[in-house]
């Protein structure tokens, strides 16, 4: 009790002493400028002007003293909370009042000798000296008008192996203009086909990735103005393979005046491959998105239950202009309730990656929760419509967003019960195709997913189900015909493969699929030409050369066999059906 008391006394004398004392800026407000400030606030940066010196300050004076009083910066939106977040820009409200009194009283410079030496930054690369550096092939040419503009550039990676990363350093070009950007990875190539040139990029605000195998999203890589750049944290890298394409999705503000952006950024790498695989989750619900214009509170919600324990690393809240209040919570199987985050005003332009000082642990059966209001009245002052008009869920600026992604690890990796990746995937699956079973992509995941986990013949239902939504698509014909086959149906899976070819002739894949299906009917003659159509598309392709050398053989065509059989060969020693066959053919047809 007694030191509790002194304690008390302690403070409030101090407190009194710096009272009577008026506040000075090289002595109360330097330091709030430097450490919270000036990381933005100095050249090359970001903000508008520079706060590094009493002159710089003296100048916007008013203007700082209201914008941290309507902590309109630093700009943080979470509210404080219980579980914390790493790199916290919030100002003390100690620090605020000293801001407040400060301008009061006249802005006053004060006693050089109080001022603290200024901050040091590092120039250049952050981290130091990348492992690769890969620049933007061409620049973009910012139109001379003031409106918001989204582009993608793309950034093959050259690399002849798989390499682990650390650390990507993003350099987005003129700070002033790059309001943020974000890194995502295609394992796929899908996005180098939407250039109009290769180098070009492509406009558009939110993308997607889609992907036919098993390789969830792992890194939120994400880059604003005085973003730190993360290093993973032990035992954690991103995995890049030999063809994979790196993304930067950015957000422009031009100027006014033409300007060029060449986004650069680097890569370090470490020899040590991942041993923690962590994945991101994604809640969304852009389906309850349908918002009548003048609605002030129009809420959104999703609900996931976790079917195993994890671990959260960062927290990725996104919605548009509309967004206002944006809640995230975890309901835990004993009832607690945490709070994962809560922005009482959203501001698109301010969105972050929020990493927790600590992981949290959230056990199996934790209902993970979003709440999400939107305000589409014209008091919102950055409602695109004004008048305001309907607006629903989409990927352009103009249309809302309810996304909520969360970066997890899960925690007990038993490999006899398998990559624990698999059930969240295959629950979230399952989640979305109950919330929304009119979905064509939540079957089609979802029958991805049984694929994977060897359940046939769920999955062919699940793609089935996905083929009637669109009766035409590709890619579910081509899974649809392919799972069939798989299964012993090669007649069935014939068609699907068939129309999957209707809608995209050059489609490798269902040109192999459906060779099969037909040499499973005995029809080689069929087999051999689809085989030989899926070479054209990929010429080196050792698999694709043994199956149409047995073809051949099944019809008797035996030098013809060899010859492909050799080719295999040539591009893959080890393919063993081109090595048995051919085997078997010097045995038994000694000619050849
Ligand atoms: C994360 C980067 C960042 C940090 C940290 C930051 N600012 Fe800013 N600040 C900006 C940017 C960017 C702008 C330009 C306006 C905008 O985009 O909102 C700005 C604008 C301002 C403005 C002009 C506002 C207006 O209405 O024109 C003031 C004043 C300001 N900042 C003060 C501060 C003060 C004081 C701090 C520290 C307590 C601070 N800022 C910290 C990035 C930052």
């Amino acid at each position: 009790m007694i030191r509790i008391h002194w304690l008390v006394i302690g403070v409030s004398v101090a407190l009194a002493a710096q009272d009577s004392k008026p506040v000075t800026f090289n002595r109360d407000i330097a330091p709030i400028m430097f450490r919270s400030c000036a990381m933005c606030h100095r050249p090359g940066e970001a903000a508008p002007f520079s706060l590094l010196t009493y002159s710089d300050a003296k100048k916007h004076a008013r203007q700082i003293a209201d914008v941290t009083r309507s902590r309109a910066m630093p700009p943080w939106l979470p509210e404080p909370q219980q579980l914390k977040f790493a790199d916290e820009m919030r100002l003390a409200q100690a620090g605020i009042d000293l801001i407040q009194r400060w301008v009061e009283q006249g802005a006053l410079e004060g006693d050089t000798k109080d001022l603290p030496a200024p901050p040091k930054f590092v120039e250049g690369w952050q981290l130091g000296k990348p492992d690769l550096v890969l620049t933007a092939k061409k620049p973009l040419e910012l139109s001379p008008q003031r409106t918001d503009t989204y582009w993608n550039f793309i950034f093959p990676v050259p690399i002849t192996e798989t390499r682990w990363v650390k650390a990507i350093e993003i350099r987005p070009g003129d700070k002033r203009y790059v309001h943020h950007a974000n890194i995502l990875v295609d394992r796929s190539s899908a996005s180098r086909k939407r250039e109009a040139e290769p180098g070009a990029g492509f406009g558009g605000m939110e993308i997607r990735i889609e992907s036919q195998v098993f390789d969830p999203d792992s890194h939120l890589l994400f880059w604003k103005p005085g973003t730190v750049p993360y290093v993973e944290p032990e035992g954690m890298a991103l995995r890049l393979d030999k063809g994979t394409d790196l993304i930067l999705n950015t957000h422009l503000q031009p100027s006014g005046k033409p300007e060029v952006i060449q986004p650069s950024i680097g890569l370090y790498f470490t020899p040590q491959a991942a041993t923690k695989l962590p994945m991101l989750l994604q809640l969304e619900n852009d389906v309850q998105l349908d918002i009548p214009p003048g609605r002030k509170d129009f809420l959104v919600t999703d609900e996931f239950t976790l079917p195993v324990d994890v671990d959260l690393m960062a927290i990725y809240p996104h919605a548009h202009y509309l967004g206002k209040d944006i809640q995230a919570f975890a309901t835990l199987p004993d009832g607690t309730k945490k709070t994962l985050i809560h922005i009482p005003h959203w501001n698109l332009n301010w969105q972050a990656v929020y990493r927790y000082t600590q992981p949290v642990r959230l056990p199996k059966g934790t209902k993970v929760s979003l709440r999400y209001t939107y305000d589409n009245s014209d008091e919102n002052p950055l409602n695109p419509n004004q008048p305001p008009a309907r607006v629903v869920g989409g990927n352009r600026s103009r249309d809302e967003m309810c996304h909520l992604w969360l970066q997890v690890l899960p925690v007990n990796f038993d490999a006899a019960l398998g990559d624990p990746r698999m059930a969240l995937q295959e629950a979230l699956a399952r989640h979305n195709v109950e919330k929304n079973p009119g979905d064509f992509e939540a079957h089609y995941n979802l029958a991805a997913m049984l694929q994977a986990k060897d359940k046939l013949d769920a999955a062919i239902g699940e793609y089935e189900l996905a083929v009637r939504l669109r009766p035409e698509d590709a890619a579910a014909n081509n899974a649809l015909g392919a799972a069939l086959v798989a299964a012993g149906h090669p007649d069935r899976g014939a068609g699907y493969l068939r129309t999957a070819l209707k809608a995209r002739p050059d489609y490798f894949d269902a040109h192999y699929n459906l060779g099969f299906a037909l040499a499973g009917q005995d029809d080689f003659e069929g087999a051999s030409q689809q085989f030989t159509l899926a070479l054209q598309l990929q010429p080196d392709d050792a698999n694709v050369e043994a199956n149409l050398g047995t073809a051949l053989a099944q019809m008797g065509r035996f030098p013809e066999a060899k010859s492909h059989f050799e080719r295999a060969l040539q591009i893959d020693p080890n393919q063993a059906i081109a090595k048995e066959n051919l085997e078997a053919l010097r045995k038994e047809v000694s000619p050849y």
